[in-house]
Formats: structure tokens, C-alpha cells, sequence
């Protein structure tokens, strides 16, 4: 049979969805595999849960879509408000968008409208700091405050490019340190790039707060939210937290930055928002930044037609609606020794895992060929995808990714559980994962 939708890749042979029940897809090959990695930690809530499908189709049969800007909704303002509840104290304005690039795009438009409206027209604040080993979405503008090096290299001369820090890398510190001596300099270096572009030039910095994709649940030391919070305050620079992969519980808090006690002027977030349900993502932000616009020219100068639609907004109640009724952040935090000590043990066991990370139920694996020097595998050797397809055989679907050492090398995956598994679920992925990954270490030594 012809296939008419293209592939991801041509290179990959992939598996056929039948469909879902919890953390479990059931592949036509008549398998079920444990989704390890949340589709792309999007699937929160596991899959197939009726609550959300029965909302979403009564949404369906009594209001589509209205317009935004001749309608306002009733399911968009309930939606808004539970968002609101949940963010952290001081982020009260919601603006819902279709996933996370556009939340990112809003984020930094707003940040630039905000200054703009501030001054009166007259403020020369429009850049945005990035940082190297950071993904923000595959529009245009997201890619150019993004620092994924292996997804940049084709299409960077096309954009507008955004000046980049360094990620907090600690296992392959860029400058060469280590914590806690080190001082924290990744996170001085903003102040570093600030001053040497001028503030007078800068709307904002824009980071996630746990690196996702990139690098693998890269977290960072704790004082470096908390730092840059500062920095950005000290120049008048707004602070973005990407939280479009960390958001809505999957660290083990409502967002990230709740580890730290850090509050941004702006959150962009996404993925577990309607977890996989229906496309949708948001902004929230600051009264400031709104006070500015309602004060000033009135209208945010930015929109999409799906931008605040009710049967996104019916999915983002229903979804939140469950998290509270099951508790689910509750659960990650409890569940979250499971994949912490598992890990731990690989790690010590497994000669090609340099390095496991993450928080709650946001995992990164880093793979190496040697241990002790860290050297990583041979571009041409695949090493996260022989893991992965080991763990598929496993019955486990994991995330790979890779080049983050220099835009070419390294490997690395995300291991991700919806944050419905139970102990014994999670010691199971554990269990897949150990197995999958000793294989793969026998293939590749
Ligand atoms: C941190 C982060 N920001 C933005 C995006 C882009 O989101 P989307 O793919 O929904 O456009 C992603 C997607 O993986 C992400 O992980």
C-alpha cells in the first residue's frame, strides 16, 4: 500500500500504533510495549482515559471553535483560571496556543511588546539570550533562541540568530569546573552577556529549567535559578522558563522552577497542558507585562486562528481535572525513588552509562565508550538508537537524542514514564531498561 504521509526519517523503520490503555501502547504487531518515554513527555496522564475523551466530545457537539477576537468562552476561562491555580503565585495571565513552539514565539513577543508599550514605543530592548544545548521548538523564531546544535546546522541561515550562554553541563563542564567550586559560572556568564550586548538591548532570557531533548534531563545545580532570577532582575531582563517539557507535574512540582522557588515573568509550556489529548500549549505570564499592554496600545499584536479554541480548552480542564482528582504530582514525587535508585544502579553497573540525571519522572541516560575519560561513541556508531531498538525489544520505548557534545557527538536519551505509573509499573520500565541497555552495551563494546 502507498504510504502518502512522510515519515520523520527515511531511515527508520518504525512500529504501527494500534492504541493505548495507561502507560502501555499496543503496537499492530500484536505487542505491548511500556511508553518509557511519554510519546515525547507529553502523554501525562497515560493513555486513552475517558474522562478526557467524553470532555473533549461533549465540547465537540455543543461549540467547535469561536473565533477570539469577535467571541470569548466560557471553557476558555475556566481552562485559564485552573492554569492560573496552578502556576506559580504572581503568573496569572494565560494566553493558550497549539503546542510549544508557539508558546515559545508568544513568549518572546510579548516579552518585546511589553517593553515597547513600557516605554512608549521608544525601547530599544529586542534580543533574546538563549543558550547553547537548548531546544525551544522548530519554527523559525524558536530555533534562533534555541541552541540544539543538531537540529540548528541545516536551517540556521535563515534566522535571525539569538546570542547563547552555555547550558549547566556539569558532567562536561564548558569551563572546565566542577561544582561546587566552579562558582557557578555558567549562570555568571549571563550577567557576562549582558553587559557586553548592553541591557538597553535585551528583552529577556529564556532557558528550560530542566534541559529536556537536548541533552537529557541536564538539571541544574541548585542555586542557578535562584542566580539568574537575580541577574535578570538587576538588568531589567524578563526571565522565560521553557517549561513545555518540565511543566505541568513531570518533575515532581507543578512547574520546575517551584524546586528552586523561582518565580519567571513568563512561562511557556505545552506537552502535558493536554497531554497528548488535543494540540495545545500556553503562556503565563505577569500582571506587569499585561498592565503595560492593557495601558498602552490594548491589544497583544500576535495571534494564531486555533489561539485560545474551546476544544483545546475542554481537554486542558478535563486533563487538569484529573491530575488533581489522582493525584498525580503527588504520585510522581512518591514514585520517584523507583527511577532514582534503578538508575543509580545501572549507572554503576552498565559500562557504556556515563551518567543518569533528572527529577520525578524526567530521566536522562548519557551513554558513553569509556567510563573513565567520558569519550563518547563514534558519531557513525548510533549509540543512542542501538539502545533504543535493544529497549523496544525489550517492550520499551525510550527517547533518544544525541550530538550535544559538539553538534556531532554524544549520545543520550530520555527515559519518561506518564506520571500515572505505580511502584510496581515503574520498577518494571526500570527493569526493561537495565535489560535493554546491557544488551546494547554488548553490542557496541
Ligand atoms: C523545551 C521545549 N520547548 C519547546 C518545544 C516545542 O514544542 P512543540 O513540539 O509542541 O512545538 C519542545 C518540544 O519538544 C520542548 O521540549
Amino acid at each position: 500500500m502507498a504510504r502518502h504521509a512522510f515519515p520523520r526519517s527515511f531511515k527508520t523503520s518504525y512500529l504501527e500504533a494500534s492504541h493505548g490503555e495507561g502507560i502501555y501502547i499496543f503496537g499492530t504487531d500484536g505487542k505491548k510495549y511500556i511508553d518509557g518515554c511519554s510519546g515525547a513527555l507529553i502523554s501525562n496522564i497515560g493513555h486513552a482515559a475517558p474522562e478526557v475523551a467524553e470532555a473533549v466530545a461533549a465540547q465537540l457537539r455543543k461549540l467547535e471553535f469561536a473565533h477570539p477576537s469577535r467571541w470569548l468562552c466560557g471553557v476558555v476561562e475556566e481552562a485559564a483560571t485552573l492554569v492560573a491555580d496552578f502556576a506559580p503565585k504572581g503568573l496569572d495571565n494565560v494566553w493558550f496556543v497549539s503546542g510549544g513552539s508557539e508558546a515559545v514565539e508568544s513568549a518572546v513577543k510579548l516579552a518585546r511588546q511589553y517593553f515597547y508599550e513600557r516605554d512608549g514605543g521608544k525601547s530599544s530592548k529586542s534580543i533574546t539570550i538563549g543558550r547553547w544545548n537548548s531546544y525551544h521548538g522548530s519554527t523559525v523564531g524558536a530555533m534562533a533562541v534555541g541552541g540544539s546544535m543538531a537540529r540548528r546546522n541545516v536551517f540556521s541561515p535563515i534566522f535571525l540568530e539569538s546570542p547563547k550562554i552555555a547550558a549547566t553541563y556539569c558532567y562536561r563542564c564548558p569551563f572546565g569546573l566542577e561544582h561546587p567550586s566552579c562558582g557557578l559560572r555558567c549562570g555568571h556568564q549571563l550577567e557576562s552577556e549582558i553587559r557586553r550586548i548592553g541591557a538597553q538591548y535585551v528583552t529577556s532570557f529564556i532557558a528550560e529549567p530542566i534541559v529536556g531533548s537536548t541533552v537529557g534531563a541536564l538539571t541544574p545545580p541548585d542555586g542557578y535559578w535562584p542566580l539568574v532570577r537575580e541577574i535578570c532582575d538587576k538588568y531589567d531582563v524578563l526571565l522565560i522558563a521553557d517549561e513545555v517539557m518540565t511543566g505541568c507535574g513531570r518533575t515532581g512540582r507543578n512547574f520546575a522552577v517551584d524546586h528552586w522557588g523561582v518565580v519567571p515573568d513568563i512561562i511557556a509550556t505545552a506537552k502535558g497542558l493536554a497531554a497528548g489529548y488535543v494540540p495545545t500549549g500556553a503562556i503565563i505570564a505577569k500582571d506587569d507585562l499585561l498592565d503595560a499592554i492593557r495601558g498602552g496600545s490594548g491589544a497583544f499584536m500576535h495571534g494564531h486562528t486555533y489561539n485560545g479554541n474551546p476544544i483545546s480548552a475542554a481537554a486542558v480542564v478535563a486533563v487538569m481535572k484529573y491530575m488533581k482528582e489522582h493525584q498525580v504530582v503527588e504520585n510522581v514525587r512518591a514514585v520517584e525513588p523507583v527511577f532514582a535508585e534503578g538508575l543509580r544502579k545501572i549507572e554503576a553497573e552498565n559500562p557504556i552509562v556515563g551518567q543518569t540525571r533528572g527529577k520525578g519522572f524526567m530521566w536522562g541516560v548519557e551513554l558513553v565508550e569509556d567510563k573513565k575519560t567520558k569519550a563518547p561513541f563514534e558519531k557513525k556508531v548510533a549509540a543512542a538508537n542501538v539502545a533504543t531498538k535493544e529497549c523496544i525489544e525489550q517492550g520499551l520505548i525510550i527517547y533518544p537524542g544525541g550530538g550535544m557534545i559538539d553538534g556531532v557527538e554524544g549520545d543520550n536519551f530520555l527515559f519518561a514514564l506518564p506520571l500515572v505509573a505505580t511502584k510496581a509499573q515503574a520498577r518494571e520500565a526500570v527493569e526493561r531498561l537495565a535489560a535493554g541497555l546491557a544488551s546494547a552495551a554488548k553490542k557496541l563494546l
